[in-house]
């Protein structure tokens, strides 16, 4: 794998992949196609100009036009595809963009690994498409149950995707991976939200009664493991990606607080998330045997995570005072009484 497309590159875990990726020696080209909607963010990418081997291109990976004019100047080996909406809550506000991304866009990219005889296409899925799993852990032969339009959409690219491996044989793996948190995720997540918040000294959103559970994965985890199954994984195989840790959101919340010395008195239970999945929870023995770890643990994670956050406030500063403040009126405006 020599010569990369990275779709979604300018995003939170595509920033972080493409840095891991070109430490490669062995990589000779690598190629971030970003539509940079509201989510991605040339800043995540800076400094990467400087290797003769990376090149960005702004544009949608839902226009076959786009897409194909590409491929044809730039051959690749793989395309490692994280472009998507990625953020259940704006999901439940408007559906369509992520049908047009998470589903149709799967669509072309699989479309032109066809037309351009791309040797492997990697889908980042996630865990959410199991949907909430009460008790146990999903393993990757479990039925899909997605119950946003969010892992919905999700769902949707992820089958569509192995099944041009079963369909036509292209060469297909997919990752399904956990909560991923560290730097340069967009602060409308729930953790760089707290952790940013807490800074200004301003309430901590919670949902619900703060007991959903997630498996909170450290980005650079999440990324060795995309790239092992990228050299490693078998064609028209899932690979779970988890940390095998459980943290509610309350207790997700007070580290935070912990770690800034802020007081508990910042958090504030609020009316829930529409269909708010209770908990996920994946079994990644089978990525495991690839000979992947996770390196570090919840406590490591969020440690890395709030300091990354303390030290890089002119990344986020600028991002909070833009298109997010109308975000952030209309989500949770009413829940936390707040006017405009
Ligand atoms: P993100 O929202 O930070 O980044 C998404 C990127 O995709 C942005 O740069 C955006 O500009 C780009 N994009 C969106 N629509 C596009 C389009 N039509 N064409 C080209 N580019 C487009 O997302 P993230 O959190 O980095 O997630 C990346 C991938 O990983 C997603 O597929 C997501 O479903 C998956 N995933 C995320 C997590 C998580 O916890 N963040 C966990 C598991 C899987
Ligand atoms: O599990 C993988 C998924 O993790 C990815 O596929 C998604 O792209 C990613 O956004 C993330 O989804 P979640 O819904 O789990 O993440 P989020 O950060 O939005 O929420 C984490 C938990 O915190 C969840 O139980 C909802 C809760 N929450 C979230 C927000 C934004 C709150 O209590 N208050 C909030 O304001």
């Amino acid at each position: 794998m020599k010569r990369l497309l990275v779709t979604g590159g300018a995003g939170f875990i595509g920033s972080n992949w493409v840095r891991l990726a070109l430490q490669r020696p062995d990589l000779e080209r690598l190629v971030v196609l970003d539509k940079l909607t509201y989510a991605g963010n040339l800043a995540n990418l800076a400094g990467l100009d400087a290797d003769p081997r990376f090149r960005f291109v702004q544009g949608d990976i839902a226009d076959t036009e786009t897409v194909g004019r590409l491929l044809e100047h730039e051959p690749v080996d793989a395309i490692v595809n994280f472009a998507a909406e990625s953020h259940v809550d704006r999901s439940v506000l408007d559906p369509s963009a992520f049908l047009r991304t998470n589903v149709h866009g799967v669509y072309v990219l699989l479309e032109a690994c066809r037309a351009y005889g791309v040797g492997r296409f990697l889908q980042v899925s996630t865990d959410e498409v199991y949907g909430a799993v009460l008790v146990g852990r999903s393993t990757e032969r479990d039925p899909l149950a997605p119950r946003s339009p969010y892992s919905a959409a999700k769902a949707a690219g992820d089958l569509l995707a192995l099944s041009y491996h079963a369909t036509y044989g292209l060469d297909v793996v997919v990752t399904r991976g956990a909560n991923t948190i560290g730097p340069y995720q967009y602060p409308e997540k729930a953790t760089p939200l707290f952790i940013t918040n807490a800074i200004d000294g301003e309430p901590l959103p919670i949902y619900g009664d703060g007991k959903a559970i997630r498996d909170y994965l450290y980005v650079d985890d999440h990324c060795r493991a995309i790239a092992l199954v990228l050299d490693a994984g078998q064609p028209g195989e899932v690979y779970n990606v988890g940390n095998d840790e459980e943290i509610d959101t309350l207790t997700l919340a007070e580290a935070i607080l912990a770690l800034l010395d802020r007081p508990r008195s910042l958090i504030r239970l609020v009316e829930d998330r529409p269909g708010h999945d209770r908990r996920y929870a994946v079994d990644s023995t089978k990525l495991r045997a690839l000979g992947w770890r996770p390196e570090r643990d919840f406590e490591s994670t969020i440690a890395a995570t709030v300091e990354w956050y303390r030290q890089n406030e002119a990344w986020w500063r600028p991002i909070r005072n833009g298109e997010f403040r109308e975000f952030y009126q209309r989500l949770y405006g009413k829940r936390l009484g707040i006017s405009e």
